[in-house]
C-alpha cells in the first residue's frame, strides 16, 4: 500500500506530479484549518506532511497520530512547533541554503527601490503627471556609500552584505547572536550592539528568524533610536517588529521610509495604514518567489520527505534528537 502525503498551501507542479507516482498524495490549497473538515480528516492516516506556513501544533498533530516527517517548503520554520514535533519523534526539516540568493537579491531591489522611491514615481509616471522635469520633493536618496545595518547574520546576512559591501560600497554593521570573525574580514563589516546598529545605520535590513526571542525585536523604543532618515527594510517575519510601533514611527517622521516584505498579518489587511503611505514599499512575501528558486525549495522539500519516510535522515533536519533517538 502507498504512503500517504498530505501537501497544503504550496508545492510546485512538477514536483507534486512526482511525489503522486509514488504516493497517495492529497493536495489543498490555502488551508484553513478551522474551516477544512476535509482537510483534518486525511491527517488522519497521513505518513508525512509538507508544504507551506501551516501552523503545525499540538492540536493539529493530534488529529495526525501516523505523522513521521513535516517537511516545511521554507527555510523560517516558525510555524512548526518543534518541541512537540521532537516530543513525538516527528522529523521536521525545512529548505535552507537554496534560495539564499535570491532572497538577498530581493532585499537589495526593496532597498533600492525604497531609496530610490521606484514604485512611487512609477505610478507617477504611468498616471499621467510628468508634465515636467521632476523637482527635488521627487528626489530619493544614495544608497552607494551608506551606511547599511543588517539585524541577523545568518546566510541570507551574508549574501545582503556582499552585495553591500562589493557592489555599493556600503559599509557593513551587525548584530548577531554570536560574532563572524569571517564576515568581518570578508565585507569589512562591523559588530555593533542593537542599539549602536540603529543609531548608526542609513538602511536597516531585519534578517532574523521568528523566534520567542526576537518576537517584538524592534517595537517604539528602537524606531526612536534610528535616524530621522533611516530606511527600514524588514526581510525577516512581521512580528519581529510592532507594526503597530513601526507605523506610528513612520507616521511621527521618526524614520524616513520602509520597505516590507513581511507583515504582522499576511495576506496584510486591506486597511493597514502602511499600504497608504508613500514612502512605504510592500511586496506579498517574496523573498524566494522566482521561478528557479521556488521550484529548487520543492524539490529540496521533497527529497527531505523521501528520505525521512524511508526511515533515512533528511539533510535539513531540524530537531537531530529525534534522528539520534531512532537510532
Ligand atoms: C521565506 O520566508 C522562507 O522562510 O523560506
Amino acid at each position: 500500500m502507498k504512503q500517504k502525503i498530505v501537501v497544503y498551501n504550496r508545492l510546485e507542479a512538477p514536483v507534486l506530479h512526482k511525489l503522486q507516482e509514488k504516493y497517495e498524495v492529497h493536495f489543498f490549497k490555502d488551508i484553513n484549518t478551522k474551516t477544512d473538515p476535509d482537510f483534518i480528516a486525511h491527517l488522519a492516516g497521513a505518513d508525512a506532511l509538507i508544504g507551506l506556513e501551516l501552523p503545525v501544533d499540538r492540536e493539529l498533530l493530534d488529529h495526525a497520530p501516523n505523522v513521521k516527517i513535516v517537511s516545511n517548503v521554507s527555510v523560517g520554520y516558525n510555524n512548526l512547533d518543534i518541541d512537540e514535533l521532537t516530543k513525538r519523534g516527528i522529523m521536521a526539516t525545512n529548505t535552507p541554503g537554496i534560495l539564499t540568493d535570491t532572497v538577498a537579491d530581493t532585499m537589495m531591489t526593496i532597498l533600492l527601490s525604497t531609496a530610490r522611491r521606484v514604485p512611487e514615481l512609477d505610478h507617477w509616471v504611468k498616471q499621467g503627471d510628468w508634465e515636467k522635469m521632476i523637482e527635488v520633493e521627487h528626489y530619493g536618496i544614495d544608497v552607494h556609500h551608506k551606511t547599511l545595518g543588517i539585524i541577523g547574520m545568518g546566510r541570507i546576512g551574508e549574501a545582503i552584505a556582499q552585495r553591500a559591501h562589493f557592489g555599493f560600497d556600503m559599509d557593513i554593521l551587525y548584530h548577531n547572536r554570536s560574532r563572524k570573525p569571517e564576515v568581518e574580514e570578508k565585507f569589512n563589516a562591523t559588530y555593533c550592539d542593537l542599539d549602536d546598529l540603529l543609531m548608526q545605520a542609513d538602511f536597516i535590513c531585519l534578517m532574523t528568524p521568528l523566534t520567542p526571542e526576537t518576537t517584538g525585536l524592534l517595537g517604539e523604543r528602537e524606531f526612536k533610536l534610528m535616524k530621522q532618515s533611516a530606511i527600514f527594510i524588514n526581510g525577516s517575519r512581521g512580528k519581529t517588529i510592532v507594526e503597530a510601533d513601526l507605523i506610528e514611527a513612520l507616521q511621527n517622521g521618526e524614520i524616513a521610509a520602509a520597505g516590507l516584505d513581511v507583515f504582522e498579518e499576511e495576506p496584510v489587511h486591506p486597511d493597514n495604514p502602511l499600504l497608504k503611505m508613500k514612502n512605504v514599499i510592500t511586496v506579498p512575501h517574496i523573498g524566494s518567489s522566482t521561478w528557479e528558486t521556488e521550484l529548487k525549495m520543492s524539490e529540496l522539500a521533497a527529497h527531505n520527505l523521501e528520505l525521512g519516510l524511508e526511515g533515512k535522515c533528511p539533510p535539513n533536519l531540524i530537531n537531530k534528537r529525534v534522528w539520534e533517538m531512532q537510532k
